[in-house]
């Protein structure tokens, strides 16, 4: 437990651009610094810091919020612990609250059973070193493996002895509760309802969360015998569901980061031994083929991702099937496969890390063309065969994101498969259709539920900014950023920008759902909303594309013609006034029906809070009106 001093001083010393800064580029960009949101794939900055009001926000995802709502969602941590991970930024000390018997009654079940989890690492690890057995037995095990000292350290591993109830008597001893060495799967209970230790006679390979939590442990048998499986995992439970989580990834993640790749391998000793070798920038899906949750972790830290496969895979083809998935997230998938015989244990083993990297430069395959040989290898000379190969690789490029991308590997494909490329396109667009109309269904159905909805106060403000994004918003704007800075931004960044700056969002269904598919929608907005697969999207964004929107040209003072696309950068902060100014309005309005209410009522505290606030919106409508009585290019 945290103390709530200890936690106002973290509170105050976390800096959201200092604290987002550690995992986002952040750029200048007037009273804000803007990045790439890092909980959703885009390629334009639509991730807002707001120094001033240390709060971040994402446009385009919506994620965000103070620098330990931030620490929490990135981080995956709950609200303790991302508390102590901004105390340890700041090296603020943390005087940890000792638990009364009774909040101990009330932890929840999840705490206890990381609490009990705990307790059994440092109780694997301490027999491993300590323990008589667990050094001739387990120890020896590690170091005929090759485990350094330090890597063995490093991962916290351990040794379970062999007798039957050495762990659950420790734990109950220690006062922790038999339900949650059941629960966590720890141990088992026996007939007579005694416990018995589920990882007797193994040593112990601790599995951390993405916080470094221990989620759950795998335990290695030391000789394999026919009857018992090689390795024991703990099983599901409310703090580990196998399918989501990576092993190594807590180790990873930094450098996932640094590298900007991440290796897959299969098991605990390939993630060991390339640590030991210097490569530290890899997980383990456990021996089960990747799923979506797991992607998607990955894809958190990094776009790249390289699949080491053991030179003898049998397994190859199965684990293929798994990768298309990675594909449709939009990873980028190389693949290496490793010298006969060989695992990634085994060969980071005999390798040092530049060696290791030397031979993944020289051997690692894009994904679309290592399958493509390995299937063309097996449909050799069987049309049928290939026929379906064709089929299938094609299937695989289009679940890529990426339409650039996608019609490079067509090409590539065409040539391998000496046919047509046409043909091949005509192919991938069938299956891109059949796709593309089941993501965006629901998408749409949401923004016509809501476009019958009540016009907002400011409707015609909204539905200007949301003309400009249709018809100008790649089109590029100066703004001064500092007082001998001017930047060049785009029309619907500066609109995004600045309705973040002032934490203004639209109100009108049609114009938030316009808004939200611009941000994240690559090319021409004009073409794109005009081509929308939902008619009514497609129908306004006709209605505000029409010409007699454009307003007739003007003389300016020197006589010359500008059209309206020149005088962008002058409309553009104008509309974008005229928005603010009427939502100001608005707020000045239901301010004043509120002073109304507490007259009646005689709530003169009330009525003092709201003249307040109504001088302070005043100050604000008037610096606003200074803005738009004049025709300069301000900041945001
Ligand atoms: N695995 C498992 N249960 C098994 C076999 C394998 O859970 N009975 C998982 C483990 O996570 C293991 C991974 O699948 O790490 C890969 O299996 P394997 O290559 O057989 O194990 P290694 O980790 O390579 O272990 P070792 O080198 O000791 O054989
Ligand atoms: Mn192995």
């Amino acid at each position: 437990m945290i103390d709530q001093a200890t936690k106002d001083r973290i509170l105050t010393a976390a800096k959201i651009e200092e604290v987002v800064g550690d995992f986002v580029t952040l750029k200048k960009r007037g009273v804000n610094l803007i990045g790439l949101c890092p909980f959703h794939n885009e390629k334009t900055p639509s991730f807002t810091v707001s120094p001033a009001k240390n709060i971040c926000k994402c446009f385009g995802c919506s994620k965000g919020g103070s620098p330990v709502n931030f620490i929490m969602l990135h981080e995956q941590l709950d609200y303790a612990d991302a508390l102590r991970y901004l105390a340890r930024k700041y090296n603020i000390e943390i005087v940890e609250k000792e638990l009364s018997s009774e909040e101990l009654e009330h932890r929840n079940d999840r705490e206890s059973m990381f609490a009990i989890n705990q307790f059994a690492l440092n109780y694997f690890t301490k027999i491993l070193w300590e323990n008589e057995d667990g050094r001739a037995i387990g120890i020896s095990y590690f170091k005929e493996r090759g485990f350094r000292d330090n890597i063995i350290k490093k991962f916290q591993l351990g040794f379970c002895l062999d007798k039957f109830d050495s762990l659950s008597k420790e734990a109950i001893k220690s006062g922790y509760n038999k339900q949650f060495l059941l629960k966590t799967g720890l141990c088992t209970e026996s007939e007579r309802g005694g416990l018995v230790d589920r990882f007797r006679g193994r040593v112990m390979f601790p599995v951390h969360s993405l916080s470094g939590k221990i989620v759950a442990f795998g335990g290695r048998v030391l000789k394999k015998t026919d009857n018992t499986a090689k390795y024991v995992n703990s099983p599901d439970s409310e703090i580990y569901h196998k399918s989501n989580e990576l092993y190594g990834i807590f180790f990873a993640k930094n450098n996932i980061v640094k590298e900007d790749r991440c290796f897959l391998v299969e098991g605990y000793t390939d993630v060991i031994s390339m640590h030991q070798a210097g490569i530290e920038n890899v997980v383990a899906s456990s021996g089960t083929s990747l799923t979506p949750g797991q992607i998607r972790l990955i894809h958190r830290f990094t776009s790249n991702i390289t699949v080491l496969y053991d030179g003898d895979a049998a397994g190859i083809h199965a684990s293929i099937r798994g990768i298309d998935m990675l594909l449709s997230e939009g990873m980028n998938v190389k693949v290496v496969l490793l010298p006969d015989g060989e695992d990634p244990d085994s060969f980071a083993r005999s390798k040092d890390s530049s060696e290791f990297n030397a031979f993944i430069q020289a051997h690692q395959t894009d994904f679309i063309r290592f399958k493509t040989q390995l299937l063309l290898d097996d449909a050799a000379g069987d049309p049928i065969k290939k026929a379906n190969l064709i089929n299938d690789i094609v299937t695989s490029i289009s679940v890529i994101p990426d339409a650039i991308i996608r019609s490079l590997y067509i090409k590539e494909c065409a040539d391998r498969f000496e046919m047509r490329e046409s043909v091949l396109a005509e192919v991938l667009a069938k299956k891109i259709s059949g796709t593309q109309k089941t993501i965006s269904q629901n998408e749409i159905k949401q923004a016509v539920i809501e476009k019958d909805q009540e016009k907002p106060f400011a409707f015609m403000q909204e539905q200007n900014l949301i003309r400009y994004i249709i018809r100008y918003g790649k089109n590029l704007i100066p703004v001064q950023i500092d007082e001998n800075k001017i930047e060049q931004i785009s029309v619907l960044d500066y609109i995004n920008q600045s309705l973040i700056a002032d934490d203004m969002q639209l109100e009108y269904g049609l114009h938030k759902y316009i808004l939200q598919e611009a941000i994240m929608t690559e090319g021409d907005f004009r073409y794109y909303f005009l081509n929308h697969p939902d008619e009514s999207v497609r129908n306004y964004a006709f209605y505000l594309s029409e010409d007699k929107y454009e307003r007739s040209n003007i003389h300016d003072k020197f006589n010359k013609t500008e059209t309206e696309e020149e005088r962008l950068k002058v409309i553009i902060p104008r509309i974008t006034l005229e928005y603010k100014n009427k939502i100001l309005e608005q707020q000045s309005n239901e301010l004043i029906a509120e002073l109304k209410q507490a007259n009646a009522e005689n709530d003169y505290k009330k009525i003092n809070e709201l003249i307040n606030k109504q001088m302070e919106l005043n100050k604000y409508r008037q610096t606003l009106a200074r803005y738009l009585g004049e025709r300069t290019i301000i900041a945001l």
